[in-house]
């Protein structure tokens, strides 16, 4: 039985993509004195499929660029697509040739039709809906921009660094959460849905990567009874529970307006300003916040990873980052502010964006009519990928384009320097974020986030490589260790740049630094709850924020959790990376089995060509779907002095007592399994 069905499937896609190959033909005549862009050969009607592979398949692309130059196309079952590898080649064709490419490429899997139901701004076609979201995103990104993203990303790193403190093996738990917290609470004012956010991301980035959701592989499986594929029925579920999500999140909001209570938000914006977005319905304005959200919730977190990954392997710089971080913001915590005095915290996640780019394989374009580039057909309809992974790679902008090196953005020597360093290195109006019309929408939170999130870690800890990573580490070529770094004329004006490489304290002085400060001062030894009568207040770096509550005077008892003494906090961390710890009821489990903070499970799909595939570069262990993120991976975090570790403890009290810091909220009935209507679907990436 298995045998005929799998004989069945073979033939049906063999039928489909041999009628795409003979369309594809007919649409492909040359026009005189034209030529065909180069590109693998494939084979015949399944074109160049089994030479991809489903891990780190930007890296098969990247080696074609190598072979055919920076502009080639392949033949994926029959539909033509164009790889873009150089950043010049993608302005002129998805920038200056935008109203020939700026369409999207149908995605089979999803429910709704991602060009035209209103639901997916980043997917959607040019259309009237297109146009009015993308309206509706300036406007909140710049209303939300001038407010300094109402000190959201501020208050939610002294929470990220307290988990962090308390509870390091759950470190991908706490560098997501920071990311969907943010998120939440410019969405809808409240960060009690980041779990769910996080999970909607999931599911969706399944739905709509390449090699997720099996419908995106064979699309034909959509026409077959949902009885009989479990991946449609998967999709319905998952669309039922996100359409349903946006909606609860929405009218939340609206309750709180109505008691004004309603913190600032972009639903809170949508709400007030509904007549003016010309939204159809409230539906597609609980879709254009939604989408934002989920936006936002994984694309930074994976930066975040790859800059630890970065601290472990590539160790040298690391005392020059906290040089800076430690003159400009010595005893408190990096804030928005700080920006334009911290080129080196900018050049640091620059770097990490151009080594490890969130998005390798780019979010594909699609265009409309027939072009010719430089005597080369690019046929309507062709799916158009600009490869960050390639673009971020060009030897001629980045020397040793895989070393992970953030002097080449305050050295002078590189190409990529440029000043005044008040403003650069910024990762706004970059490669990363897309080309032409379809460019990001959410630069500007990236930018807030990453700025602060990843310069509070660097401010609190030291990383570096666990015994095993360091092993790992070995087997990779040594890089230079910057002598110094030079002091340029704008760089004077806004900050003095470090004058060179500190020696970075060792254990023993950590140590003795911890025992001189620990916290008789702050946390009884003796008692595992900490009982106080505080008058809690906003601290200064924060004050100017729009969103926080008032402060008020409360007792609050306090369990550090994950301690090695109640009470206390541990002088080191061994920062262990595995998974997080998995939901305690089996249904759950199941549910959340395989999700990228899990190991990837063996896919179906897998192809022969990841078996050949050589011994992987350990820092190229990353998930395989539309956004990369490191897999887990070990390393040690080490709080750098206790001053520091004192400093949250009681911001977090403080923030905790007023009421900040809520639980994330489950939002189906029987937990987030859920039950047949809405919940976790399995996800298997
Ligand atoms: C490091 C973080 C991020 C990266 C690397 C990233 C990358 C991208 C890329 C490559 C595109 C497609 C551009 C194109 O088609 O040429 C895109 C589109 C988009 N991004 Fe981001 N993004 C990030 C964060 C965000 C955030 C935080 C938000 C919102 C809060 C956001 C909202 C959007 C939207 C709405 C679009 C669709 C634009 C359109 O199709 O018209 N992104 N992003």
């Amino acid at each position: 039985m298995a045998l005929i069905s799998i004989i069945a499937v073979v033939v049906v896609v063999a039928v489909v993509s041999f009628i795409n190959y003979l369309n594809n033909s007919k649409k492909n005549q040359l026009p005189a004195g034209v030529q065909r862009l180069p590109g693998p050969k494939g084979y015949p009607i399944l074109g160049s499929v089994p030479d991809v592979p489903d891990k780190n398949s930007f890296l098969k692309f990247h080696e074609w660029g190598q072979q055919y130059g920076p502009i080639y196309q392949v033949n994926l079952a029959g539909h033509n697509h164009v790889w873009i590898t150089r950043d010049s080649v993608a302005q002129e064709i998805l920038g200056k040739r935008a109203a020939n490419n700026s369409e999207r490429p149908f995605i089979p899997s999803l429910q709704a039709d991602n060009r035209n139901s209103g639901h997916y701004l980043p997917l959607m076609s040019r259309n009237e809906l297109w146009t009015r979201q993308r309206k509706f995103a300036k406007q909140i990104m710049d209303k939300s921009s001038a407010n300094a993203f109402y000190n959201y990303p501020e208050l939610e790193s002294v929470r990220l660094l307290f988990e962090l403190m308390t509870d390091p093996s759950r470190y991908n738990h706490a560098l997501e959460s920071f990311i969907s917290r943010v998120t939440c609470r410019l969405g809808w004012g409240t960060a009690a849905p980041s779990d769910e956010l996080k999970q909607r991301a999931r599911e969706l980035l399944i739905g709509v990567s390449p090699n997720g959701a099996l419908t995106n592989k064979l699309g034909f499986l959509k026409k077959l009874p949902e009885a009989i594929v479990p991946a449609k029925a998967w999709e319905f579920r998952r669309y039922r529970t996100e359409s349903r999500f946006f909606t609860i999140l929405q009218n939340e909001v609206r309750e709180k307006l109505k008691s004004k209570t309603a913190p600032e938000s972009w639903m809170r914006h949508f709400l007030e300003n509904k007549t003016a977005t010309g939204f159809a319905s409230d539906l597609e304005g609980a879709y254009a916040v939604g989408m934002h959200g989920i936006a936002g919730a994984l694309t930074i977190a994976a930066p975040m990873q790859s800059f630890c990954l970065a601290m472990c392997h590539h160790p040298q710089y690391q005392s020059i980052l906290h040089e800076e971080i430690d003159r400009v913001c010595g005893d408190r915590l990096p804030k928005l502010s700080d920006m334009p005095d911290m080129p080196v915290l900018r050049a640091f996640i620059r770097e990490t964006l151009r080594w490890r780019p969130p998005v390798p394989t780019g979010i594909p374009h699609e265009s409309v009519k027939d072009d010719i580039y430089e005597g080369y057909l690019i046929p309507a309809g062709s799916v158009m990928h600009p490869l960050e992974w390639s673009i971020s790679r060009d030897p001629e902008v980045f020397p040793e384009p895989d070393a992970f090196n953030p002097m080449r953005w305050l050295e002078t020597k590189y190409p990529t320097y440029q000043e005044p360093l008040t403003k650069y290195p910024t990762i706004t109006q970059y490669s990363q974020f897309g080309y032409g019309r379809r460019i990001c929408a959410g630069m500007g939170v990236a930018e807030a986030d990453l700025f602060v999130g990843i310069g509070s870690l660097a401010w609190m800890f030291s990383l570096s490589a666990s015994d095993a990573e360091a092993e790992k580490a070995a087997e990779l070529p040594k890089e230079p260790v910057p002598s110094s770094l030079p002091v340029h004329k704008e760089a004077k004006k806004a900050t003095s740049l470090p004058s060179g490489i500190q020696t970075p304290p060792s254990e023993t002085e950590i140590e003795e630094q911890l025992d001189e400060h620990f916290s008789e001062k702050m946390l009884p030894a003796d008692t595992s709850m900490l009982s106080r009568k505080k008058t809690v207040k906003k601290p200064k770096s924060l004050e100017s924020g729009g969103g926080l509550s008032r402060a008020k005077t409360v007792t609050y008892k306090l369990r550090l959790p994950g301690s090695s003494l109640p009470g206390q906090f541990p002088a080191f961390f061994e920062q262990h990376t595995g998974p997080d710890t998995p939901p305690s009821s089996p249904k759950a489990r199941t549910a959340m089995a395989g999700t990228p903070d899990m190991p990837a499970v063996d896919n179906m799909f897998n192809s022969a060509a990841d078996e050949k595939a050589s011994k992987p570069d350990p820092t190229l262990e990353y998930s395989s779907l539309l956004i990369a993120k490191p897999l887990p991976f070990k390393f040690n975090m080490k709080i750098r002095n206790k001053k520091k570790a004192e400093y949250v403890a009681r911001e977090w009290m403080f923030y905790k007592m007023d009421g900040e810091f809520e639980d994330s909220k489950c939002y189906w009935e029987g937990g987030n399994a859920g039950n047949k209507m809405y919940g976790w679907g399995e996800v298997h990436k």
